[in-house]
């Protein structure tokens, strides 16, 4: 029974892996997250045979709870609030790794002092995990303050308490039968630090730390496999805790930002703005002025941010495009890997509105081709198209890559008023001769646009 386990959980592991290699194509991507939660199903049903397993009872109760929160939150949860999802299940999979290594506490006392170390880890990263998490979700839920929350001595405190910790750990894991005090301290510290980790972060770098906490939450849950010996559990972990990682880094790259800087800068604390301040007239543009624009165009090139999330415009950018083409007017997306709130977030609901893949151009596409494009149609994107992070040193997110869309012929920029984007800093881009603002939520003037080539 045994070797049967052991074959399952190689099946499952090549399963995890296969997926996430399939996620890397968008095309692919949903057969490659089917693909892995097989590779778990299978991982689960090959546990059931573990002879150690004497009452199934409340396996089958925590399974059937588990599985209706998740399929009713996953069915529920709207596009803009999967951050505040995903931070939640990081914060479920800490809980289990702390409850794991406690509950392992309780049934070994006569550990080995390796064990304990594992216990430790497992608790101290599960606790961190689910403290920050929920702490990243409260931010996101608005229910505490998006800003950062910076007290003077906030860094020695968390380095103070991470260094009691680990002396703690240590003592446990010397003699771990007889150091519950101990054990109950660094659960308590391990909340702390997870608090203490996320309060500094703002709002909207939320993305990256949720990202960084699950990949904390692979670390414990591969630490909790360690605790009880279970080789799933452990790849499982391992494979969650890279990602998550590589997931981390790559944000911080495309917002030419380091992980520190995110972690410890304070972002978004005061209202910046651009150093050298910008020149030129905003100029408004009426929709029927627009028509005229765009029914002429051969070339158009969109690129969507996060004001397109909130105004839910996709459907109305897809019948604006369709029409375009039927006009012989080639029509492509500009995609920038941090526009929006998550990573993959236009991607994602450019696919809802059945935009094809092949018309998804990355951002190092698009951007030698930008000067050559007649119309680009900025639809709630600010901070991603903004040309002070590739002039202004001065700038707040000087050296970010941008998507070029000062280089086209014509501007058209969909938003709602003059109000900075998450960077919370001017955009020298809306004072361009070439640029036109279309004010107005971003599916209303898609709409109007739409009704306007139709009336004609
Ligand atoms: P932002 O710079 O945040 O700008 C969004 C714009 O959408 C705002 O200027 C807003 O202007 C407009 N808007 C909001 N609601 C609208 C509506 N209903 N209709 C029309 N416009 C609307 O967005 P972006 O360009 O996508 O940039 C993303 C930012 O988030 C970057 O700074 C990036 O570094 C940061 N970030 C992203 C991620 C990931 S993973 N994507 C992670 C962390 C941080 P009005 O209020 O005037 O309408």
């Amino acid at each position: 029974m045994d070797s049967f386990i052991d074959y399952s959980y190689v099946l499952s592991a090549f399963l995890f892996v296969l997926g996430l290699k399939m996620m890397n194509r968008a095309d692919r991507a949903r057969a490659g997250n089917l693909m892995s939660a097989l590779g778990m199903v299978l991982a689960v049903a090959a546990s059931f045979f573990n002879s150690h397993i004497t009452n199934y009872i409340w396996i089958f109760l925590g399974l059937g709870l588990g599985g209706i929160i998740g399929a009713v939150s996953a069915r529920r949860v709207q596009m803009t609030q999967m951050p505040e999802m995903v931070a939640l299940f990081n914060g479920s999979g800490g809980i289990a790794a702390l409850l794991l290594g406690w509950g392992e506490y309780h049934s070994h006392r006569a550990v080995s002092s390796a064990g304990a170390a594992t216990i430790f880890l497992s608790v101290l990263i599960g606790g961190i995990s689910f403290s920050g998490s929920i702490i990243a979700w409260a931010k996101l839920k608005e229910k505490l303050s998006g800003k950062p929350l910076l007290f003077p001595g906030q860094k020695i405190l968390s380095s103070l308490l991470l260094l009691i910790v680990v002396g703690l750990g240590i003592l446990y894991s010397l003699n771990p039968a007889d150091r519950y005090s101990a054990f109950l301290v660094i659960i308590v510290m391990s909340f702390l630090l997870g608090v203490l980790g996320v309060l500094p972060i703002g709002g909207a770098d939320m993305p990256v730390v949720i990202s960084l906490l699950n990949s904390y939450t692979g670390i414990a849950a591969a630490s909790a496999g360690f605790v009880v010996q279970n080789n799933i559990l452990i790849v499982a972990g391992a494979l969650v805790g890279a990602s998550g990682f590589i997931l981390t880094r790559l944000m911080c790259k495309a917002m030419n930002r380091s992980l520190t800087n995110v972690l410890f800068s304070g972002f978004g604390m005061t209202d910046s703005s651009s150093g050298s301040g910008t020149k030129g007239e905003v100029k408004a543009i009426s929709i029927e002025d627009a028509y005229h624009v765009l029914e002429a165009a051969h070339s158009v090139v969109v690129v969507p941010g996060y004001g397109m999330a909130v105004a839910q415009a996709q459907h109305a950018v897809k019948e604006l495009a369709q029409i375009l083409e039927e006009r012989d007017c080639e029509v492509s997306y500009a995609i920038h890997p941090v526009a929006g709130r998550m990573p993959g977030h236009m991607n994602v609901l450019l696919a809802e509105a059945d935009i094809p893949y092949d018309q998804l151009i990355e951002m190092e596409e698009i951007n030698p081709r930008m000067g050559t494009v007649d119309v680009c149609l900025v639809i709630g994107a600010n901070d991603v198209v903004n040309p002070s992070a590739r002039a202004d040193k001065t700038s707040p997110i000087y050296g970010m890559p941008v998507i070029n869309a000062d280089s086209a012929k014509h501007v058209f920029v969909f938003k709602r008023s003059m109000a900075s984007g998450f960077a919370g800093i001017e955009n020298p881009l809306f004072y361009l001769p070439n640029t036109r603002m279309i004010f107005g939520d971003a599916k209303v003037s898609l709409q109007a646009l739409v009704k306007e080539f139709k009336v004609v």
